[in-house]
């Protein structure tokens, strides 16, 4: 019997309790605030940055947006963060990704202020979580974290094997689950024996952006299987993972869509409250 992990109830309930801390915040006169900033008309990265506004919104916190011209220069860019920065309404800044080809993603990323960056991507974030010390983590890995602890997955002394060693998941996700006392396997496009890496984990994360990487032989019976990618096909969103497939073999498997895509968002906004009250209180991934 295979579990499938209801990402989206388990967002839900993060997003209400976000919700709820906004509202006693608001009493004492204090509304987080996000701004988001798209650079272009990247259909896929418009309905990402909008499902984040309309997120933003019910959650009762303030929405700043910005949209800027495809053609924008690096200057312009830098000038919208700037002024966001400056701005003591915005709680947290977020660059939509991926940028136009004349923009260099990491640099423009460095300007957003540390106590702003709602996305964890800043060079300062990433060296506070390679270090272990407090600061804002990358939304998709801390919600891969709480999806794990809100199904009672324990992580202390589990092997957890990554398949994907991103910038955005599976990087920072190897650093969160180190952190909380797993052992970690990393596979990556070289790796010459994947299933070697996978088959021995407690748990399989895939992060790949290849769909349909993670099957049967890849997992042990029963073993946990958190599936990040997100493929549009003419049948739906699909994953990295063959689903249908590890039906018996998983113990437990997050679906595409409704597993990790809707914590990303819901960590966001616990990211954005956190980043509103100026790291008065130790960062904690919610569950
Ligand atoms: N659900 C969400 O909210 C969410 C958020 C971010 C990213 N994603 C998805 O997660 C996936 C990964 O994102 P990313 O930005 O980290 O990707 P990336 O392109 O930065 O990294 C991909 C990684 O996969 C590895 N890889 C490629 N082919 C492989 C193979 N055959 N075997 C093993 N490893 C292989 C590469 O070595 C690399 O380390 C993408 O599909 C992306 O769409 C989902």
């Amino acid at each position: 019997m295979t579990t499938t992990i209801d990402g989206a109830r388990i967002a839900r309930r993060i997003r209400q309790q976000v919700a709820a801390e906004v509202a006693a915040a608001a009493l004492s006169g204090t509304v987080p605030g996000l701004a988001t900033i798209l650079v272009g008309d990247d259909p896929a990265s418009a309905v990402y940055v909008a499902a984040k506004r309309r997120a933003i919104t019910e959650a009762g916190m303030r929405d700043f947006h910005r949209h800027l011209p495809h053609h924008a220069t690096h200057d312009d860019v830098a000038a919208v963060i700037d002024a966001l920065a400056a701005d003591p309404e915005v709680s947290g800044i977020l660059l939509q990704l991926p940028l136009p080809v004349q923009l260099d993603a990491a640099t423009l990323i460095d300007r957003i202020p540390v106590t702003k960056d709602v996305d964890g991507l800043t060079t300062t974030s990433l060296g506070l979580l390679a270090r272990g010390e407090q600061g804002l983590r990358p939304c998709t890995p801390s919600g891969i974290i709480a999806l794990l602890d809100a199904e009672g997955i324990a992580l202390k002394g589990a092997h957890v094997a990554v398949v994907g060693w991103g910038e955005l998941v599976g990087r920072p996700l190897t650093h969160l689950l180190l952190s909380r006392g797993a052992t970690v396997s990393v596979a990556h496009e070289h790796t010459t024996d994947l299933a070697a890496v996978t088959r021995p984990a407690d748990i399989v994360v895939v992060a790949t952006g290849v769909p349909g990487l993670i099957g049967p032989e890849h997992v042990r019976h029963g073993a946990t299987v958190i599936d990040v990618g997100i493929h549009r096909t003419s049948a739906g969103l699909r994953g990295d993972a063959r689903t249908g497939e590890l039906i018996d073999v998983a113990g437990r498997i997050t679906p595409v869509p409704g597993g990790v895509g809707p914590m990303t968002i819901a960590i966001l906004l616990a990211n954005t409250l956190y980043a509103a009250e100026r790291g008065t209180r130790p960062y904690t991934v919610p569950v």
